[in-house]
């Protein structure tokens, strides 16, 4: 039987990847290890409380005795690296939180990984690294990296690091680069669950600037099975870009929102602009099509439809996240039935 450490699985894209995994290879077994910050969240995962093939270990992957004691314990082949800070707008209040868990944790998984003769590690990036695209253009695995943003440079500075272990010690590590995703289970501060919590409360949404910035959405899922695909048949050493073909610009996604929920236009507000907005991100996948036999499936307007229904279905868990009763959850469900670091 496989065995996966999964970093951040208690988050929006680390929770599909697990409970997608687990239920494609029935071989297969997960080890989840998650610091449990506000984006963290165990009713994620729920379902696969007492499923002999999922443990949860609650810790922090900047902890190298914790890393290594989980890797000593199990015979663990690969590391599936999604645990960061996630948000563009948090980094720009404080860049702190974002250094040390996408900077120093993954310097701390490459050195646990290396230790423990890991014949796998596969570092969750992202499209953002690139920087910013004008009206035309696509990022390549060859676009230089210029990120602009405290979040995308410290995902960049992760991916320099893996290059780096790749490069110097012959290092199994692989790099995935993927566009803006959307799907059940995404915490409603990224902009489309942001907008349905709002909107099905009556709030304002506030659109950045213009709104005509423009973003490409991936279903998570497609998403996850691109690492998938990554992690059983890429290259070591190697980037593979993973995008939806799906450009929407930010207001147009807005009204897209607005119409499916039957809610008015007047919701609308448009507000002070990001500090250093990116204008757009597009990605050309075809190395992740030829290498990896990867595309994606999920057609945006099906996708979105879906994800709007899950949120109208699953409003309780938007109003446990507003409220931070969420964070409640863990004490109920767990106690101290978990690995915890110190
Ligand atoms: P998320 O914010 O929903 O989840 C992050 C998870 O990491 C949370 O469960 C959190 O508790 C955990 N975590 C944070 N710091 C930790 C630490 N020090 N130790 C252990 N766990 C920690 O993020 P997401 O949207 O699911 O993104 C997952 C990964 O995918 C990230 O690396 C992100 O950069 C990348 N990515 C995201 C997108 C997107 O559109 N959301 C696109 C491309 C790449
Ligand atoms: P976001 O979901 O934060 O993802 P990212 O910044 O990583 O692309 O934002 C997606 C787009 O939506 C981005 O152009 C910023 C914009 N946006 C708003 O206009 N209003 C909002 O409240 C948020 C959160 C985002």
């Amino acid at each position: 039987m496989q065995t996966i450490l999964v970093t951040g699985g208690c988050g929006f894209i680390g929770s599909n990847f697990i409970r997608w995994e687990l239920e494609t290879y029935p071989d297969l077994s997960i080890i989840n290890v998650d610091k449990l910050t506000y984006a963290g969240n165990l009713e994620n995962l729920a379902d696969l409380t007492g499923n002999p093939r999922y443990t949860f270990a609650k810790g922090d992957i900047c902890d190298r005795p914790f890393i290594d004691g989980l890797l000593a314990s199990r015979q663990v082949d690969a590391i599936v690296n999604f645990a960061a800070e996630s948000h563009v707008d948090r980094s720009i209040l404080d860049s702190g939180p974002f250094i040390q868990t996408n900077i120093i944790g993954t310097q701390t998984l490459l050195d646990a990984a290396r230790q423990a003769k890991l014949g796998r590690y596969l570092q969750v990036s992202t499209d953002e690294v690139y920087g910013s695209l004008g009206p035309t253009g696509l990022f390549t695995e060859e676009t230089p990296i210029a990120p602009n943003s405290p979040y995308s440079a410290s995902k960049a500075s992760a991916d320099l690091l893996v290059r780096a272990y790749c490069h110097t010690f012959g290092f199994p590590g692989i790099i995935t680069r993927c566009s803006n995703n959307y799907g059940p289970y995404q915490f409603p501060e990224k902009l489309i669950p942001l907008f349905i919590s709002n909107a099905l409360a009556d709030q304002a949404l506030p659109v950045y600037g213009t709104g005509e910035n423009i973003r490409d959405w991936i279903h998570v899922l497609d998403h996850c099975r691109g690492i998938d695909a990554a992690l059983s048949h890429g290259q070591p050493g190697e980037v593979y870009n993973f995008g939806g073909h799906s450009e929407l610009k930010n207001i147009d996604l807005t009204q897209k929102l607005l119409v499916a929920l039957g809610k008015s236009p007047t919701l609308i507000r448009y507000v002070a602009d990001r500090a250093g907005h990116d204008f757009r991100y597009a990605i050309d996948t075809s190395k992740a099509t030829k290498e990896l036999g990867w595309a994606p499936r999920v057609n945006f307007e099906t996708g979105l439809k879906q994800t709007i229904e899950w949120y109208l279905g699953h409003r309780d868990w938007i109003d446990r996240i507003k409220s931070g009763a969420y964070r409640d959850y863990y004490q109920q469900q767990y106690g101290h039935r978990v690995t915890e670091s110190k």
